[in-house]
């Protein structure tokens, strides 16, 4: 899986399918399975460190889960999280990108808009291929006062879509949708050509990515809407993986009860 896979994917409205994975043993199986993008997420800060939110998630972890996750792609793009104050300068995202890259990323991925600018510039400059992430940043919880959803308003939708505008002119690959109302996910997804991949966002979104332990069951702690439990119907991780994919594929999920 490439990058201009995923655009043709986006042209030919195929919907891409997208899994966080931590460890080289999760990385397999969805990767057997044919997803097309698995993401070494700093949600990690939660699910595997137990942590109330990613603040406190690493370089130094990120690093070490994207090289364990690398050891067990074969097939799917790896996009590896770029944590929390790891990008605070267009030098410091470049010397971070890079060290994501060496551990076998195949784009780096980091929250936020217009105020990163000339990090997005840098990484296209250098040829490393980068994630968008509109809508909630979950980095961004305490200024945004809670995991809440986004761009309700006319302002805050304005906003997404402008930066979703920006980051496309600025190279950047593909934009991770994250807790926003369904009809301003259609209306970014509809403005620009690289491909959307949403969470929370509805099933307008080019893709669809849940946190492995979301959709396996899990995570026991507060659940948000938009997740569901694959393996409640199936009697296997992978079952719940395929159905997950075929889901996605032919756009019974998120239904309106996942969205907002
Ligand atoms: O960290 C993560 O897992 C993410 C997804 C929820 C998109 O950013």
């Amino acid at each position: 899986m490439n990058i201009p896979q995923l655009k043709e994917f986006k042209q030919k409205s195929e919907k891409i399918t997208c899994l966080t994975a931590y460890d080289a043993s999760f990385a397999k199986l969805f990767d057997n399975c044919g997803i097309d993008v698995i993401l070494v997420g700093d949600s990690l800060g939660n699910v595997i460190q137990g942590g109330e939110n990613t603040l406190s998630v690493s370089m130094e972890d990120m690093i070490y889960h994207t090289k364990l996750v690398a050891k067990g792609v074969s097939n799917s793009l790896l996009v590896a999280d770029m944590p929390y104050q790891s990008y605070t300068s267009p030098e410091q995202t470049l010397e971070n990108a890079k060290r994501l890259v060496d551990v076998g990323a195949q784009m780096v991925k980091f929250e936020g808009g217009s105020e990163h600018k000339d990090s997005f510039k840098i990484l296209q400059d250098n040829n490393i291929a980068v994630c968008g992430h509109l809508g909630l940043q979950p980095q961004s919880v305490l200024e945004m006062g809670g995991y809440k959803v986004q761009g309700r308003d006319e302002s805050g939708a304005n906003k997404i879509i402008k930066d979703a505008l920006l980051l496309e002119s600025l190279g950047v690959g593909v934009i991770v949708l994250e807790c926003i109302p369904n009809d301003l996910a259609k209306r970014v997804s509809e403005a620009i050509s690289i491909p959307t991949i949403g969470i929370g966002a509805g099933v307008d979104c080019d893709g669809q990515v849940l946190v492995c332990y979301d959709m396996l069951g899990i995570n026991t702690g507060y659940m948000p809407k938009f997740v569901k439990n694959f393996l409640n119907e199936s009697g296997s991780i992978e079952t719940a993986v395929n159905t997950f994919i075929n889901a996605v594929k032919d756009k019974t999920f998120p239904g309106l009860d996942h969205s907002y």
